[in-house]
Order: structure tokens, then sequence, then C-alpha cells
């Protein structure tokens, strides 16, 4: 049998953890009713919802179950945050604001707005530690802006958003403020009462929950549009039979992390910081970008000395790890993120994205950073092709 790779790719997502997966199984097998029938099977089904809710809510510091909403994933809660909290306070015309390094799934939803509905967006910018200013925020209001949506940790170089500072601008003007909490939520870091934030993104396999389950948490009392109609489940907001066993899944997930029944983002961030200084230390000319400080846990992107990342990643096939956002592997453009924050189009091609999680060994760290410093040398003495 293969060895599996040493997995550092846990923001592209997570292993299902073992006790969400047993707790989904009876809803995958004799458990099977639909939540919306007025029979037993159907109440057990909606009981097991009605948990996962709490379950959610809890982690994230949300007031009650009713201020989260089902979705598939935090794709979809972004779509329907910002289309649904647009549209709802101005059907056309109106203005938002968001980040130039905004997962592509918001950037997309505003766009909508823009294509479809006479919305204007301004992206603000982000400084080098690809932190979005407060004032910045307040610059770009106008007296038509409903929305702002900044997202709570990037996705590829982790950097945490001033939140409650830029809340404090927003509520004061009535403007919806939306986040994209999907890499978030499951280090424990997200407290939508404490943030200020009137619609937060959550998607389950980023947390060691099942794929193709999310949530949107909206705070009581605002009133968004569906994007999805028919059916009236999830109080109309998303239309479709709910997904049972990966709602019932999520919510074990969610309630692990809220009672600590997993290792702490302390023990992520040690290993995270031994893979860094060993990295540093070993490859000369080695940067690390994000905030040094105000950033995920198990975030490490490096930008090697001329040295392709996905040349390096070739070559170690024992490693699974990303060169930026898996969602821009492929593409061939530079990441949208890495060149916000000022990095060249060869700084961005040298960019790998290592991420760590509660899964991660000690044993993990020390093989892998024994094999990147291998490969990187034998790189940087192999002389690039002529083009
Ligand atoms: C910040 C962020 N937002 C949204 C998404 C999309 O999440 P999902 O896969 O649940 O649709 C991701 C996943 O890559 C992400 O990292």
């Amino acid at each position: 049998m293969n060895t599996p790779p040493i997995y550092l790719d846990h923001q592209a997502t997570t292993p299902l953890d073992q006790r969400a997966l047993e707790a989904m199984l009876p809803f995958l097998t004799s458990e099977y009713g639909n939540p919306s029938s007025p029979h037993s099977c159907g109440r057990t089904a909606a009981r097991a919802i009605r948990t996962a809710r709490q379950q959610l809510a809890q982690l994230i510091g949300a007031k009650n179950e009713m201020e989260i909403v089902f979705t598939s994933g935090a794709t979809e809660a972004n779509h329907l945050a910002i289309l649904g909290a647009a549209l709802a306070a101005r059907p056309t015309g109106g203005h938002i604001v968001t980040t130039a390094i905004e997962h592509k799934a918001v950037l997309a939803a505003c766009q909508r707005l823009v294509d479809h509905h006479g919305y204007t967006c301004t992206r603000v910018g982000v400084d080098a530690y690809g932190r979005v200013r407060p004032t910045d925020i307040a610059a770009a209001l106008t007296p038509n802006t409903v929305l702002v949506s900044v997202m709570h940790a990037n996705n590829e170089i982790g950097s945490l958003q001033q939140l409650a500072a830029i809340a404090e601008i927003t509520t004061p003007r009535g403007i919806v403020l939306h986040t994209d909490a999907a890499q978030s939520a499951g280090c424990g870091l997200l407290d939508v009462l404490d943030l200020g934030v009137d619609l937060a993104s959550l998607s389950a396999h980023k947390l060691h929950g099942p794929k193709g389950i999310g949530a949107l948490y909206i705070r009581s009392g605002l009133h968004i549009t569906a994007q999805q109609t028919g059916g009236a489940q999830e109080r109309g907001l998303r239309a479709g039979t709910p997904n049972v066993p990966a709602i019932v899944g999520f919510g074990v997930a969610a309630q692990l992390i809220t009672n600590h029944a997993v290792p702490s983002t302390t023990f992520i961030r040690t290993r995270r910081d031994r893979l860094e200084c060993r990295l540093l230390a070993a490859i000369p000319g080695t940067t690390v970008n994000g905030h040094p400080h105000q950033r995920l846990p198990g975030n490490l992107s490096l930008s090697l000395p001329g040295i392709e990342a996905a040349d390096l990643l070739d070559r170690i096939p024992g490693i699974a790890a990303s060169t930026g956002s898996a969602c821009n592997t492929g593409s061939g453009e530079p990441s949208h993120v890495l060149t916000a924050i000022g990095l060249t189009r060869d700084q961005a091609r040298a960019t790998l994205r290592l991420s760590i999680d509660r899964t991660t060994t000690d044993t993990d760290i020390d093989q892998a950073a024994e094999l990147i410093i291998h490969t990187a040398h034998t790189l940087m003495r192999t002389p690039p092709k002529a083009a």
C-alpha cells in the first residue's frame, strides 16, 4: 500500500473527524426521514437539525440557533449573504464595498450585483501584511452603500482583519457587515457578537466536518432576500430538502471545537512556528507572507528565492501542499491575493502555502522540513532552463 503524503493543505480542506462521521452514519442509513415530514421519522431528522443549529450557534457566539441557515457551503453562503442583503436593502443602483483579497466566491457575488443589478462595487486595497485599514473602508463608503463584505481570515496568507473596528464604522450608518469566516471558525476565533458582524459565512469541510455543507449566520432582525426559492425550508431562505447527515456531522465538528475536545490553537501554532523557523533558517532569502502575529495559527505562506513553488511540489510527491490558494491552482494566473500585497509575478510563483492543523504531528513537521529544504537546495543549484 502506498504511504499517504504528509498532508499540509488544511486550508484547502480538512479530514472528517471520526466522531462527526459516527454521528452522521445513522442519518445515512436507518434515520432517513425528511425533516419536513409530520411523522416520527421526520421529527427525528428535524430534531437532529435543531441540535446541529444549536451547536453551530454556540461555536460562533450567536444569540440563538434561528440565526443559523444551512447552505451547501461557504460559496453559497457568500452568495446568499451578499446578494440577499444588498437586494433586500436596495433592489438596484446601490453600492457595496469589499476588499482586494476576498475569496473568489465573494468577488463573484459582488460582480453579479454589478452586472445584473446596476450596483457599483469598490474593492479596497490592503497593506503589505494583507490587512485592510478600517479608515480605508470608511473612506470608500458613499450615501448609497448598503453592504460591506470583509473576510475574517484570508485563505492564502492567513491575515486576520479588524472586523470589530470596521463594525464600529458600518453599524451606526445602518450598513450591513458581512464576513466570510470559512477559514477562521475552525480555530474558534469567530465570535459574531464581539466582532459586531451581521452576516457570517461558514464551511464544514474547513473544520473537520463533511464537504458540501455550510451555513450563514444572519443576525436576528436582519432581513435578506432568498436566492434559492421553492419550499419553506430554512425559514424560506434556502429552499430544498436539507442534507441531514452532513448537517449532523457539521454540528458535531463544531461542538468538538466549542468543547475543547480537540487540540488547541496553541498546539497548531507551535508546530507552524517550528516549521517556519526551520525553513527560514535553512533556505536563505525566504520570506513569510501575511501578518507576523495577526494571522491564522496554522497558516504558513512562504516565498522562496528564485524557486518555482509548483516545480518544488512536483518533486516532492510525499507532501500534499498548495502553491497558493487551491482555487488559483491550475489557472496559470498569479494569485490576486499575493499581487494585492505587492508581490511580483515571480514572487507569487515562488510562493508555497503550507497549512498545519490539529492532525499534524511533530514527525510530519520534521519530515516535511527535511524534504522541502533538500529539494529547495537542489533547485537552487540547478541553473534555470533556457527560455
Ligand atoms: C475564505 C473561503 N471562502 C469560501 C470558500 C468556499 O467554501 P466552500 O468550499 O464551502 O464552498 C473557501 C474554500 O476554499 C474559502 O477558503
